[in-house]
């Protein structure tokens, strides 16, 4: 397991052993370990009392996840607190069950905010589904795609404003690039955007890919371009019209801050959310999905059951996966016997999949019930992923079902879902990393990923529901929301997080 990563649980016990050691070495190695022990144990009391701290706090230069933060589920229900006029530009709206990151992301945000009251205009192309409107406050305004599915910019932008001539605006808000602003004379101050994937991490997704891409494929192409760099020069240039970010992990944070150059207090770090009314632990779904597999107690007991999900692609990692497992089962008949591989999801990978026997099974895709009882099922997700671009909500779904997550080491998993081992395990996207892993995680056995597990569903809980996501964007617009500096000001008190009155 990577070494770099803190494990905040063991934190405070080397904390302690390293001033223990202070006390008990020789005197060169007493000041080394002293100042050691100092600098790393004053940096843990420092995060503790930045915590425990009832000092009101500015959000909008709040360097961390506003997941973190703990809103009151009082407060918003009060009669005072402002209904807002918010105007969404996404590029496609989701049919109910089927929804890629991004939509699923708009789907779970505006449904919960249409359910608080706010008046929600929708700006997004037309789907073969009708879209159902079932809430009065929840109003879409169709246009027809262009390219290849984007949002036409002009018959948009058309629609927003005769809808802002009946009434103004208070916050607008865009999944990406939905709303495309390209000049600065296009700046509005009641703009937030959520980036869900920049230029920037496609190139280690890049790397990765180039890296694994079999040459002697004829059909496989090289990957890299000098073209991507200038990408990325673009979008720094014309992410500067957007007034807020909202980056989807802490790593977009970052790279946002430093490399795109926005400054601090337009860059917001809110982490996806799911749903924890339907992943939650559930025993018993768990073992009623395995027996209507045919897996019997004594069969899933004795196994260890891995878990993957989503489209059954190679840039998901599944040749990688294909080729990991391949090779465990053909050097360790005991691994092979008592590993059960469960996937759902289909694409052209699932037939391979079969190919490896008995013990891996194809499921095909599922709807989002029969997913949770999935995960109830299995004891460790894998996400083999190879894209590194915006906060994947599968593994924060095994998370909050109480499952533990091995992911690749992309920057979004380690520096914001798989933070420490006690979660979960990272691997590099190689075949020999990820079986290495694979055997540590079959070694370490079932009662291990249990325990794991609940350090994963205690982080899901604290950081990853729909809830937490919706008060945090809530919160945001009602700081950010008017469309003058007049206005704004009004705002002040939502840009200002009081602990002591939040936590109750
Ligand atoms: C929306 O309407 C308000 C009030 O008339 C106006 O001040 C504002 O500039 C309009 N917004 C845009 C983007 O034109
Ligand atoms: C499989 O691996 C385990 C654990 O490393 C080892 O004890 C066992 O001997 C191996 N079995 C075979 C058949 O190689």
């Amino acid at each position: 397991m990577a070494k770099h990563q803190t494990t905040s649980f063991n934190f405070r016990s080397s904390c302690s052993i390293l001033v223990f050691l202070s006390i008990f070495s020789s005197i060169p190695l007493l000041y080394w370990s002293y100042s050691i022990g100092y600098g790393y144990c004053h940096d843990q009391v420092e995060n503790n009392k930045e915590m425990l701290s009832m000092e009101p706090i500015k959000l909008l230069k709040f360097p961390k996840a506003w997941n973190q933060l703990v809103f009151s589920s009082k407060q918003r229900r009060t009669p005072q607190t402002k209904l807002l006029k918010i105007g969404l530009f996404v590029r496609k709206w989701p049919e109910k069950n089927q929804a890629g990151g991004m939509e699923r992301h708009a789907l779970t945000l505006y449904l919960a905010l249409a359910k608080r009251g706010h008046d929600l205009h929708i700006f997004t192309t037309s789907s073969s589904a009708s879209i159902p409107s079932t809430m009065s406050n929840l109003h879409f305004h169709i246009s027809r795609p262009i390219g290849s599915g984007y949002l036409n910019q002009v018959v948009a932008w058309k629609q927003f404003l005769e809808e802002n001539a009946t009434k103004a605006f208070d916050v607008i808000h865009s999944e990406s690039v939905g709303l495309r602003l390209t000049k600065s004379s296009t700046y509005l101050n009641n703009v937030a955007v959520s980036w869900h994937g920049i230029a920037y991490e496609t190139i280690h997704s890049d790397i990765i890919q180039e890296l694994v891409r079999n040459p002697l494929d004829s059909s496989s192409q090289q990957v890299i371009s000098d073209g991507k760099m200038m990408k990325v020069v673009e979008e720094v240039k014309f992410f500067q019209y957007y007034a807020h970010h909202v980056a989807t992990s802490d790593h977009v944070g970052d790279v946002l801050k430093r490399i795109y150059m926005i400054p601090e207090e337009r860059v917001h770090i809110i982490l996806n959310g799911v749903d924890e009314e339907i992943f939650k632990p559930d025993v018993s779904k768990g073992n009623d999905f395995l027996l209507k597999l045919g897996l019997n107690q004594d069969r899933s007991r004795s196994s260890i059951i891995l878990g993957l999900s989503g489209r059954l692609v190679k840039d998901k990692g599944h040749p990688l996966m294909f080729e990991a497992l391949q090779q465990l089962f053909l050097e360790n008949s005991t691994f092979k016997e008592t590993v059960i591989v469960l996937i759902a999801g289909n694409g052209p990978w699932g037939d391979r999949y079969k190919e490896l026997g008995p013990n891996v099974m194809v499921l095909g895709p599922l709807e989002r019930a029969q997913l949770a009882e999935f995960y109830n099922a299995i004891d460790i997700f894998v996400h083999p992923t190879l894209r590194a671009q915006g906060l994947d909500q599968v593994p924060l779904e095994a998370f909050l079902t109480g499952k533990p997550v091995m992911a690749t080491k992309l920057a979004s998993f380690t520096g914001s879902i798989i933070v420490n081992e006690d979660m979960g395990y990272t691997f590099s996207p190689t075949v020999s990393e990820l079986k290495r892993v694979l055997y540590e995680v079959w070694e370490g056995g079932k009662k291990n990923l249990e325990k794991k597990g609940g350090f994963a569903r205690e982080r899901g809980l604290k950081m990853f529901t729909a809830t937490k996501m919706v008060a945090a964007y809530e919160r945001l617009f009602l700081c950010i929301s008017g469309n003058n500096e007049e206005k704004q000001q009004k705002n002040e008190d939502y840009c200002v997080y009081q602990p002591h009155q939040e936590m109750d």
